[in-house]
């Protein structure tokens, strides 16, 4: 992985989504990916968005799909995205994704598809195959090279998704001239995976884990405290950060040392002689500590929807003059004609 550069003379562009799948980020999707688009935003010219096409590949009621999708931008906002510096939008508000996607297709090999780990994932979960989630990765790509992205922070579970991008814009780029940018995944070593409260093997998942295996960030306090002090550990007493025999007190570990910047060796000092129990409690106050101010932006912003609107209808003027220029290289390169405007 090379590490962005913060030297350059103009600040290199990074471009970020989440899909808005579930009524609530959870603390995997905050402090495996959030946190970083956060640090980086300082050096680089960001752009954030709602994947709200992607979660159209899951069938979901349109009510739903409205409410989250305000939710999920609403907490990027809350989990420390600055509008003011970082463009925040909406993906289905900039038109030409679909339109970059459908000419990405065109030079995509139904293998290449194929090979997808997720989609395999998600199908043989039971998933229904539409052929939107089997294009999925090329919108994905669309979504990247619009923007002329050097980097990209993603979680570990992005990286295939990452490498099909790169492998499409260098074949567009050969076949049709010098058009697209090619991307750099950003995946920090560093970042926290966090895993299911109730299954320390699993990552913690919004869409797959069980209820009582999250922690969502709009949970209540009880809650929270409830789902912290009844994870799972086991049958030992020693507070030791080892992933392999100890997979769910080194989650704790991971959670607490995240979010209050104790290195893990540091808590291990702390625990030694002291067992799970302590740990949890502290582990709980630690989360509720980190989620409050969360919590209280997000009232904030649900409270004033006109106001996401705004900070979303600036987000997405931004992304609009990126977007045009590159689909209309993309356009030509291709031998579209040109329309009249
Ligand atoms: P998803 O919810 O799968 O759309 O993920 C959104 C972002 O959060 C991606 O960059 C993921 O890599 C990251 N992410 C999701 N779950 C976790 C987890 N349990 N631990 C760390 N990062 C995660
Ligand atoms: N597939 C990503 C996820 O599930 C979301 C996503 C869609 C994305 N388009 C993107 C992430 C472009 C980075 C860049 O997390």
């Amino acid at each position: 992985m090379s590490t962005p550069s913060t030297d350059a003379p103009a600040r290199p562009r990074i471009l970020s989504g989440m899909q808005p799948t579930s009524d609530s980020l959870h603390l995997g999707n905050y402090l495996g990916a959030l946190v970083n688009w956060v640090s980086m935003q300082e050096d680089f010219d960001a752009y954030f968005f709602v994947a709200d096409l992607h979660a159209l590949t899951v069938p979901t009621d349109p009510e739903v799909v409205r409410r989250r999708t305000r939710v999920t931008a609403a907490q990027f906002i809350a989990g420390g995205v600055d509008p003011e510096r970082s463009a925040v939008f909406c993906q289905s508000h900039v038109g030409p994704h679909p339109e970059v996607a459908w000419i990405l297709a065109c030079q995509t090999a139904m293998g290449e598809m194929n090979r997808m780990t997720q989609f395999k994932d998600k199908t043989a979960k039971g998933q229904n195959a539409n052929v939107g989630l089997f294009t999925y990765p090329v919108l994905m790509a669309a979504d990247i090279l619009m923007y002329d992205a050097a980097f990209v922070p993603v979680g570990e579970d992005q990286r295939q998704h990452l490498e099909i991008t790169r492998d499409l814009a260098l074949r567009f780029n050969q076949r049709f001239g010098e058009t697209f940018r090619v991307p750099e995944p950003y995946i920090p070593k560093a970042s926290a995976k966090i895993m299911e409260l109730t299954d320390p093997t699993s990552k913690m998942s919004g869409t797959n884990s069980p209820d009582k295996g999250i922690l969502l960030l709009s949970d209540t306090e009880k809650q929270l405290r409830k789902k912290v002090m009844s994870a799972v550990t086991d049958t030992e007493a020693e507070v030791r950060f080892d992933p392999e025999a100890k997979p769910g007190v080194s989650n704790l570990l991971v959670v607490h040392s995240t979010l209050s910047g104790r290195s893990v060796e540091q808590l291990q000092a702390d625990f030694a002689g002291r067992g799970y129990g302590d740990l949890k409690k502290e582990v709980a106050d630690v989360v509720v500590e980190a989620v409050r101010p969360f919590q209280e932006r997000m009232a904030e912003l649900l409270d004033d929807p006109a106001e996401l609107d705004r900070i979303l209808a600036r987000g997405v003027e931004r992304a609009r003059v990126v977007a045009a220029a590159t689909t209309d290289r993309v356009r030509d390169a291709v031998g579209l004609l040109p329309a009249a405007r």
